[in-house]
């Protein structure tokens, strides 16, 4: 072979170091002299989403590394929503793989099921890094038999994952980020009365609506002014910061009330240009997380045709403990939450042209 331009020719096989990579599938069950036929597919399935975890690791990593500056130059912010995009696509892949692992019947997969205990996905270390470093806290995983998730790696990995605790997570970044939210006090703007100010007349009309309804009999103006209240009552909390802090002490809301508010501003402001790639990146970190849940739905479905109710070979409940995480183990949902604060556009309070102006032109988030 030619040599190109005085470096060393690149052979596709070296380059991918497939020699490794395609010698590394040594089924339990060969080891015993009955080889299973569908061991390769479940270690090949798995070893591809573990290549999947790297490269979001990957993606995540680089997102970290913006967040982590003490201020975030606006034009990185695309570079972020393209990364965490990325991601998407690629959890995308990782749901329909489980469909090529489904072609294995659960017959099959007792060929040599019995022979992977006590191993388990559940000991998947760059998993759990992933759900680390997007923010998943502590105190919200499903605990196994009381015990903590550590417990079921080896001392190595254990090592590695109590470092990861230590370092703060792509949620607690995102939020000091959204606490540095310009815009939400401006001169004499000040986004919180203004918004409050638009609720309170929403929630006016929404009243005398129920009110003055003549198609309601009086059972039913009374429920309908009872959900009313309780309305009311969610947007009080979200007014009041002391309870607020009581929705944060109750492992209700986790954004600290600046960046809940912030992310509230970019979400009914978007169509100004200067918000709109915030906007994307929220969105594209709610994609993520929904991504995620999603997968672990589709795993739990997937388990349950596999073994029934049986318990996993790691030793969880199987099923019943795939589902609590599915439910649990979510990073961002608050951000889901703001729906429910959103007003029409037609309600929005109209932007100070001070404002406007500013949101238009200015070229980076400066730290307040
Ligand atoms: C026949 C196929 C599979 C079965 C029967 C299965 C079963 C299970 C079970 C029962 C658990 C709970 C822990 C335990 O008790 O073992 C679990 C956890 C897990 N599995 Fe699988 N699994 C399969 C395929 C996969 C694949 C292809 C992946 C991809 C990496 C995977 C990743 C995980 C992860 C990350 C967890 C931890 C989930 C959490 O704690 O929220 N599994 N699996």
């Amino acid at each position: 072979m030619t040599d190109s331009g005085g470096r060393p020719p690149v052979y596709y096989h070296d380059y991918l170091r497939l020699d490794r990579l395609l010698s590394s599938q040594a089924p339990e069950s060969a080891k015993y002299g009955d080889e299973a036929h569908d061991e390769l597919l479940f270690i090949i399935v798995h070893q591809a989403y573990e290549l999947w975890f790297k490269q979001i690791l990957h993606e995540l990593d680089d997102v970290h590394e913006v967040f982590s500056r003490p201020f975030v130059p606006e034009r990185e912010m695309g570079r972020v929503a393209s990364r965490l995009e990325r991601v998407v696509a690629i959890q995308r892949i990782l749901i329909d793989h489980v469909d090529a692992l489904e072609t294995m019947t659960p017959l099959d997969f007792l060929d040599f099921r019995d022979l992977l205990v006590p191993a388990s996905g559940f000991q998947s270390l760059q998993f759990r890094l992933i759900e680390n470093l997007l923010g998943l806290p502590h105190e919200q995983r499903v605990l196994i038999n009381e015990a903590d998730y550590t417990t079921r790696f080896s001392s190595e990995h254990r090592d590695i994952l109590e470092r990861s605790h230590g370092r703060a997570s792509l949620f607690e970044l995102v939020d000091a980020w959204l606490q540095r939210t310009p815009f939400l006090h401006f001169g004499d703007f000040d986004f919180w009365d203004s918004y409050r100010d638009a609720v309170a007349r929403m929630l006016d009309r929404d009243r005398s609506l129920i009110v003055s309804n003549p198609n309601l009999t009086e059972e039913g103006r009374g429920e309908q002014l009872a959900r009313f209240d309780a309305t009311a009552d969610t947007f009080a909390a979200l007014f009041d910061a002391e309870r607020y802090e009581a929705l944060l002490a109750g492992g209700i809301r986790r954004l600290s009330r600046e960046a809940f508010l912030a992310a509230l501003l970019i979400n009914l402001y978007r169509d100004e240009p200067i918000l709109q790639l915030p906007f994307r990146v929220l969105r594209a970190l709610m994609d993520v997380d929904e991504g995620f849940t999603t997968w672990r739905y589709r795993h739990a479905i997937m388990v349950q045709r596999m073994i029934g109710s049986k318990i996993g070979t790691g030793g969880t409940s199987g099923h019943d403990y795939l589902r609590e995480t599915a439910r649990r183990h979510r990073v961002w949902n608050d951000l889901f939450d703001l729906s429910t604060f959103f007003i029409p556009r037609s309600e929005l309070p109209e932007l100070p042209e001070s404002v406007a102006e500013a949101m238009r032109f200015h070229p980076t988030s400066e730290p307040r």
